[in-house]
């Protein structure tokens, strides 16, 4: 396991440090609907404080594409901090700013991507930054599978740490896969087996069984000639469907899918949803849900896991009674954990809404903060923004 490189024993005593965080939370336009990825950047801003260094947030929000887009401005973000950490905070822009002549101690650098220099991870750009600080922290693990300048570029100039989410981050997911207690069981959801290849292919490498659920249990049924009656599905998928289901045989991982479900005639809410076994699925069902039997099956799986990894909804959460698979599985995890000690790392942003929904998001041993991040991480990729700080020898 790569060691975990922390900024924690340096002297910072004013000198500044540049805090790459992932604040891009969303918004409905002008509230921050969510502010798990601001909370989880605090307790290395406070470590910064308590070492009486000044600190430059270098961020992003959205996806501007290199103009100034006033509605994805970091202003909001700066004023939640501010009351968050209750220190104030300075929006700052400009490239050569010398922020030792303000009396504050937090700065928040505006957009990354509004200069389109951060996306093409350009080196001068890179190297502008950099010359803001005096040292480099990347806390941003949910964007560090971009390779932009304030990821990739940055750690080339200057010494450059892991802040403490990132640091936590690393640790919870090599342990699962370099460490992990045995049976592992990962459980997989969502809409798309297309988006989930490589992520499928890469467990089957590492793990004891895999749950499959969501839609992209649909297709794998088709592949094995169940009728699946109007269900979203990717046909252009069967094939490969057929192939992960082989791979899973050869390396003798257990492939499990859902036996019955709960269906509708329409994808919106639907009180009078009904549960019905795979075999009874007519021509313009829809399957939206596990059903209860799956749900019960899936629960007594997990009962006898000592890890689990889970990424995607079970069902269409966002319609009710269709979230009640994912609250299910959910709560047993949850109380898994908390009683059996079983380590359970959740992550991807429609599993962190089911969780919500749940009302389980403290229950687990990790949950993510990254969406692509986590799940380039489980597919087995190295992360650009990760290799960066570790390849940099700097000393500071
Ligand atoms: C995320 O929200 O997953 C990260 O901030 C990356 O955002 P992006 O997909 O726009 O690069």
């Amino acid at each position: 396991m790569e060691p975990v490189k922390s900024f924690q024993n340096k002297n910072l005593k004013n000198k500044i440090a540049l805090l790459r965080t992932d604040y891009n939370v969303p918004t409905n336009g002008k509230l921050i609907l969510d502010c798990t990825r601001i909370d989880e950047s605090i307790p290395t801003i406070k470590a910064l404080l308590e070492k009486e260094a000044k600190i430059i947030i270098l961020t992003h929000r959205g996806r501007p594409k290199g103009k100034i887009d006033i509605s994805l401005s970091m202003e909001p973000v700066a004023r939640e901090l501010e009351k968050k950490i209750m220190v104030p905070v300075r929006l700052i822009n400009k490239l050569d700013e010398d922020v030792h002549r303000y009396d504050e101690k937090i700065f928040l650098f505006e957009n990354l991507r509004f200069y389109p220099n951060e996306e093409e991870n350009d080196q001068d750009f890179a190297h502008k930054l950099s010359k803001l600080g005096d040292i480099y922290i990347n806390d941003a693990f949910a964007a560090s599978h971009r390779a932009h300048a304030s990821l990739s570029g940055i750690p080339k100039f200057i010494p450059s740490y892991f802040g403490l989410c990132m640091a936590k981050e690393i640790l919870a997911l090599n342990t699962i896969f370099e460490n992990p207690n045995r049976p592992v069981v990962a459980l997989i959801g969502g809409s798309k087996v297309s988006t989930k290849i490589q992520l499928l292919k890469n467990l089957i490498l590492k793990v004891d069984s895999i749950i499959i659920g969501g839609a992209m249990a649909n297709t794998f049924l088709k592949a094995r000639g169940v009728s699946i009656g109007a269900s979203l599905v990717e046909d252009s998928c069967l094939q490969i469907a057929n192939e992960i289901l082989y791979l899973a045989e050869q390396n003798n991982v257990s492939l499990i899918f859902p036996k019955d479900a709960k269906v509708s005639k329409t994808l919106q809410d639907d009180p009078s949803a009904i549960n019905k076994s795979l075999d009874q699925i007519e021509q313009d069902d829809m399957i939206l849900d596990l059903g209860i039997e799956s749900s019960k099956m899936i629960g007594g799986l997990l009962a006898d896991a000592k890890t689990v990894i889970w990424n995607g909804p079970l069902g269409a959460i966002e319609f009710k009674p269709f979230e009640e698979g994912t609250v299910y599985v959910a709560q047993r995890l949850a109380k898994m954990c908390l009683e059996n000690n079983t380590s359970v790392v959740v992550g991807g942003g429609d599993t962190i809404y089911g969780i919500n929904i749940a009302n389980t998001y403290s229950s687990y041993t990790h949950v993510s903060t990254g969406g692509g991040a986590f799940l380039e991480w489980l597919e087995g990729k190295e992360l650009p923004g990760v290799r960066s700080v570790i390849e940099n020898k700097k000393e500071g």
